[in-house]
C-alpha cells in the first residue's frame, strides 16, 4: 500500500548527531504547525513548546537531562510541556475554574496530547530532511527544568525533542513486527517459542563482538561517546563487563533499564509533578510552590 506518510514513518530513525546547520525560521513555523494541529482530548490542547536554540540554554538542559551531547548539540531542542495554567487562567477570565490539576485521568489523556503533539513534530521534522530524537529523561529532573524554563505552576516539562539537520543516521535499528503486536479481537498470549522468536528476529543473538551489538542496541553509548561524553558510557561499559552480560533481556533488564532502579525514582517524580502544582487527586502527592 502506497502513502507517502507510511515511507516516512518507516525510515524515519532517530538521529543523535547533528549539523551546525541553524534551522529555517520558517520550518519552525511549520513543525510548531504541526504540533499545535495533532488531536487533542476534548481538543483542550494543554500543551505548551519552549524552544531552546541558545547554546548555554542548550549545554544547561543537556545537563539536566543527564549529560546527553545531542542535547548541547542539536541547534533547537522543543521542550513539551503538560499546561494546565494556559486553561486555568482562561477559565479563570469568566469565572470559571478548571481543574485539570486535579484529576489523574485529565494528566493520563494530557500527557497523550503532548505525545501526540511532539510526534506530529517527528514526522514533519522527517518529511522536511530534519532528525529528531525524544529524551525522556527530563523526566526525572522536573523541578531542574522548571527553573530552567520559568514554567507556572500547572506546567510540567515532560518530553524534549532535539532536532536539526542530520550528520550521521543510525542504521539496523530494529523493531517488533507488526504482527507480534496485534490480536484479532481478543488478547493472545503467544507460546514460548513464538515469544523467543518476535524477540530473536528483533534484536538476533548477542554479538561475540560486543561492539558490534553495541552499535544497534546501545545506540546512544556509541554516540555519546564519539560526542566526548565519557562518565556514563564508561560506568555502563564497566558494568556490562561485570555482569557478563548473555541476553538481550538480561542486557535490556539488568544493566540499561533495571527495574528496581526504575522504581527508586517513583516518589521523585511523583513529588515534583506535586511541587508543579499537579496533585491528580492522589493525596498528598507533595507540597505545592505556588508561584
Ligand atoms: C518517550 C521516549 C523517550 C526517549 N528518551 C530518550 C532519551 O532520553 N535519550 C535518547 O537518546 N533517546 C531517547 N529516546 C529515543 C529511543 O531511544 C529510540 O526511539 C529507540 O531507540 C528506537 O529507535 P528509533 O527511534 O530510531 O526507532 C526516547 C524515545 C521515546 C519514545
Amino acid at each position: 500500500m502506497k502513502s507517502a506518510v507510511h515511507d516516512v514513518i518507516m525510515r524515519r530513525r532517530s538521529v543523535r548527531a547533528f549539523d551546525d546547520r541553524p534551522i529555517e525560521a520558517e520550518v519552525v513555523d511549520a513543525l510548531l504547525d504541526a504540533a499545535a494541529n495533532a488531536p487533542s482530548g476534548g481538543n483542550i490542547q494543554p500543551v505548551s513548546v519552549i524552544l531552546v536554540r541558545d547554546a548555554r540554554a542548550r549545554e544547561r538542559l543537556a545537563a539536566i537531562v543527564g549529560r546527553q551531547p545531542w542535547v548541547a548539540n542539536a541547534p533547537l531542542s522543543m521542550v513539551f510541556c503538560l499546561d494546565f495554567h494556559r486553561t486555568k487562567r482562561w477559565a479563570r477570565l469568566f469565572e470559571v475554574d478548571s481543574s485539570l490539576e486535579d484529576a489523574f485521568q485529565s494528566f493520563l489523556i494530557g500527557y497523550a496530547d503532548v505525545v501526540c503533539a511532539a510526534q506530529n513534530v517527528v514526522l514533519v521534522a522527517e518529511d522536511l530532511g530534519l532528525g529528531s530524537v525524544y529524551v525522556g529523561t527530563i523526566q526525572s529532573a522536573i523541578d531542574d527544568a522548571r527553573e530552567m524554563l520559568g514554567t507556572p505552576q500547572q506546567v510540567a516539562p515532560l518530553l524534549v525533542l532535539s532536532l536539526g539537520y542530520p550528520k550521521r543516521i543510525p542504521t539496523g535499528i530494529r523493531k517488533l513486527g507488526a504482527r507480534a503486536m496485534a490480536h484479532e479481537e481478543r488478547y493472545e498470549d503467544p507460546d514460548d517459542d513464538e515469544l523467543r522468536e518476535a524477540f530473536d528476529t528483533k534484536y538476533g543473538a548477542i554479538d561475540e563482538d560486543f561492539e558490534r551489538y553495541l552499535e544497534r542496541a546501545y545506540v546512544e553509548l556509541v554516540e555519546a561517546e564519539r560526542q566526548g561524553e565519557e562518565a556514563w558510557p564508561r560506568v555502563t561499559r564497566s558494568r556490562a563487563k561485570r555482569l557478563n552480560v548473555a541476553s538481550n533481556a538480561q542486557f535490556l533488564f539488568e544493566l540499561r533499564y533495571p527495574s528496581r532502579a526504575l522504581a527508586r525514582g517513583n516518589r521523585r517524580i511523583v513529588e515534583s509533578l506535586g511541587r508543579a502544582g499537579f496533585s491528580m487527586g492522589l493525596g498528598d502527592a507533595g507540597e505545592s510552590d505556588e508561584r
